[in-house]
């Protein structure tokens, strides 16, 4: 099939185009088992060798190549052309500066991942066997979901909390704060949820459901901020009842 892409194009260093202007191209011979990434490839290779975007694994691993595909957030490399169809549209991930056509400055969002403490805590010692920090299977079940992030951003530049208010923490960092928080292991969930009651952190939530439509990992993305919420408001992550998954159309 053919299919025309109309892509939003943005060049700091054009001087005829000092504002984002929309582009549109035509491939031929697409493929419904074609991925959207494939065709930025060969519209760049075979059209346009000045169009940016970004990616890396081609294969939903290392969350580089979110962008905005007729209007949701998506990783370009897993979505196929037949869920796409003749006439799509493309433009960067919303809420983050935009450095060149596809591009976005990532650091604001990876700032707001930092002040989470995104990684393990826990000061005793090392078990004397050398083995690793024991925990039940039950235990390990209670972050999960929250391991599969790969810091893609979709969840968080679809929030429109966030647009409005680009100091919120957003749905991300709040993600990342899950995965540790909730793991019997580390020892700073208490540091967590002070970090994430302040007025720019969960409560900022409006429930709006976009990051967990938007999460191509599948990460009940709403549902884990509400169990942050539930643990600042009881003073503790312990024995918060987690519930069914929700299935977001
Ligand atoms: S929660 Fe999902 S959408 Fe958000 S950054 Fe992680 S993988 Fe991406
Ligand atoms: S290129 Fe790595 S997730 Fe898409």
């Amino acid at each position: 099939m053919d299919v025309t892409f109309k892509i939003k194009r943005y060049n700091p260093e054009d001087p005829e185009h000092p504002k984002p202007y929309w582009q549109e191209f035509t491939l031929t011979d697409v493929a419904e088992t074609d991925r959207v990434l494939e065709m930025l490839h060969r519209i760049k290779w075979e059209q346009d060798g000045t169009l940016a975007f970004r990616r890396s694994c081609s294969h939903g691993i290392c969350g580089s190549d979110a962008m905005r595909i007729n209007g949701r957030n998506q990783l370009a490399c897993k979505l196929l052309m037949k869920d796409v169809g003749e006439h799509v549209q493309i433009e960067p991930i919303l809420g983050l500066p935009v450095r060149k056509d596809l591009i976005v400055d990532m650091e604001p969002f990876f700032e707001h991942y930092r002040t989470v403490m995104p990684y393990f805590i826990n000061d005793d010692p090392v078990p004397e066997d050398g083995r690793e920090r024991l925990q039940s299977a039950e235990d390990r079940a209670l972050f999960d979901d929250t391991t599969n992030c790969i810091l893609c951003a979709a969840c968080t530049t679809s929030c429109p909390s966030f647009w409005a208010n680009d100091r919120y923490v957003g749905p991300a960092a709040i993600v990342q704060a899950h995965r540790f928080i909730f793991d019997s292991r580390d020892q700073a969930a208490t540091d967590r949820l002070n970090i994430l009651a302040h007025g720019d952190g969960v409560w900022r939530c409006r429930t709006i459901f976009n990051c967990t439509t938007a999460c191509p990992r599948g990460i009940q993305v709403t549902r884990r901020i509400g169990e942050v919420k539930l643990a600042i408001a009881k003073g503790s992550p312990e024995g918060i009842v987690q519930v069914e998954d929700i299935v977001v159309e």
